[in-house]
């Protein structure tokens, strides 16, 4: 079958077409009972194809027409063996890979700033997670995923470890030497896993950074969504292992997958890999022209800046250039309030936004006139704003960490309770803390809580640094594992 079709979204369209009557879920009938300013809002045509798992239009958990060619179609558009639909976003590809990798008790190795799901992964599965630190970039004001010197380093202190899993892209557009990592994992018989969510576009241009499954990655997940035209939760699995077994991650997978998936979200999946294979040169060409040009205007203004393709390759990495990573620490402001300006005042969005930088992803339906907006936004605030003077330094403090139970037990096992910060040394966290900045979690589920941890702790809410995990305006206690 040729990359120019789309037997998933053709089927839907088709059945859509018949308006036929619905003895079927969901319960709103083709649309009819969907509350009326949302459908005056989306027009009626969309909810004839939110329909439910019939022969017509194939089962996702068992696919054996449609669905089934659009994932093959899918598979041979990445060059993989098999490609697999989720309609739960990268958060339930990265817990697929974990349970389909390892078995109870074995270890992974992974940085500490892996997304959360990468956790949900860890305690579903059982397995013991073996940290790296991300490392900090002081004059970049970013965090880097593991290199393939500290994956090495560390497979030989922990020669057990079943799998290694990076993250590449990062949210900053990172990509790590992922054919150095997948050397080094290959060599030892590990399996390499990827949490590609910004990623599904990389394939697609010869002026980004090589791909997971390029680069020999045994597994990687995509947010299709993210960059590319997929509906919001449409992300791909793809496999392509002699380490891992297919059938045991189609398993997981299908266990950890809605039973009813939303039909729409499949077909766009199908959609937006036909317009990646066929125009995505040209689109993203232009998306990466754009974001150069806007790199270059915004690093000219007085308060911003962005960092290069080149600044990334000169620290071992390399850099989605499609990805803008806007630096606000001169306009003495933070990120969170540079982000609330442009929405207030200027109505653009961006997706994220810390401290130190803001975050503005290009999509595939990037404007030229979107990137202008932009701009023109913060050569405005550049001239008007001037912030008090901000001294935020990215740092991760030197605390040693030690996982002495499994995240599994910890959650799901043994009950917690509450202890005042100041007596919580020596016992084991239940919880995870994550101070902002750095965005690193300081405790995780598992994990000794030391003297010199409490002190950190206690330091960071004496300062007003907001914790994610404290229990109200001020981190005062800490979740510990009930032993007794
Ligand atoms: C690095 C990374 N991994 C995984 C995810 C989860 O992806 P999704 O939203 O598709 O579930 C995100 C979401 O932002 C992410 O940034």
């Amino acid at each position: 079958m040729k990359q120019d079709k789309t037997p998933l979204f053709d089927t839907l369209l088709d059945h859509a077409k018949r308006r036929v009557t619905s003895f079927h879920t969901p319960g709103h009938k083709n649309g009819r009972s969907i509350d009326k300013r949302l459908r005056t809002f989306t027009g009626r045509n969309m909810y004839f194809m939110d329909v439910t798992v019939f022969p017509e239009v194939d089962s996702l958990h068992d696919p054996v027409g449609p669905i089934k060619k659009a994932q093959q179609l899918m598979a041979r558009a990445y060059g993989v063996e098999h490609s697999f639909f989720l309609v739960n976003g990268t958060s339930v590809g990265n817990m697929a890979m974990f349970l389909a990798s390892c078995r109870p008790g074995d270890s992974v190795i992974l940085s500490r700033n892996a997304h959360k799901s990468a956790m949900a992964g860890i305690i579903q599965s059982g397995v013991w997670p073996i940290w790296i630190q991300p490392k900090v970039d002081q004059n970049l004001d970013i965090l880097f995923d593991s290199s393939p010197e500290q994956i090495e380093e560390t497979l030989k202190r922990f020669p057990e470890a079943k799998a290694v899993f990076v993250t590449s892209p990062t949210y900053n557009g990172v990509v790590s030497d992922l054919v150095k990592i997948a050397e080094i994992c290959h060599a030892r018989g590990k399996a390499l896993l990827v949490d590609e969510a910004h990623g599904a576009h990389l394939k697609f241009h010869k002026d980004l950074p090589i791909s997971a499954v390029e680069a020999g990655a045994d597994m990687c997940v995509q947010s299709t969504h993210k960059i590319l035209s997929a509906l919001s939760q449409g992300s791909v699995v793809h496999f392509q292992s002699d380490i891992v077994d297919l059938g045991r991650m189609r398993r997981m997978i299908s266990m950890l997958q809605t039973t009813s998936p939303n039909y729409l979200i499949l077909a766009s999946l199908d959609l937006a890999r036909r317009q990646v294979v066929q125009q995505g040169g040209r689109m993203l060409n232009r998306v990466i022209h754009w974001a150069e040009d806007a790199r270059k205007r915004i690093s000219a203004l007085k308060h911003f800046t962005c960092f290069t393709r080149k600044d990334i390759i000169s620290r071992g990495y390399d850099l989605d250039v499609s990805k803008l990573t806007i630096n606000v620490t001169r306009t003495g402001f933070s990120g969170y309030e540079i982000e609330d300006i442009l929405s207030d005042e200027y109505n653009v969005q961006v997706d994220a936004a810390d401290i130190f930088n803001l975050i503005a992803i290009m999509g595939i339906g990037s404007d030229k006139s979107d990137i202008n907006r932009l701009v023109s936004a913060l050569e405005d605030i550049d001239e008007k704003y001037q912030g008090s003077a901000q001294n935020w330094i990215l740092q991760l403090p030197s605390l040693s960490t030690e996982m002495v139970m499994v995240p599994r037990d910890v959650v799901l096992l043994y009950p917690s309770k509450r202890v005042p910060l100041s007596k919580a040394a020596g016992q084991i966290s239940a919880q995870t803390l994550t101070p902002y900045p750095p965005g690193i979690p300081v405790l995780i589920p598992g994990e000794r809580i030391t003297q010199a941890i409490v002190d950190y702790l206690e330091d960071l809410a004496e300062k007003d640094i907001r914790i994610s995990g404290q229990d109200g305006d001020a981190l005062r206690s800490i979740k510990v594992v009930s032993l007794h």
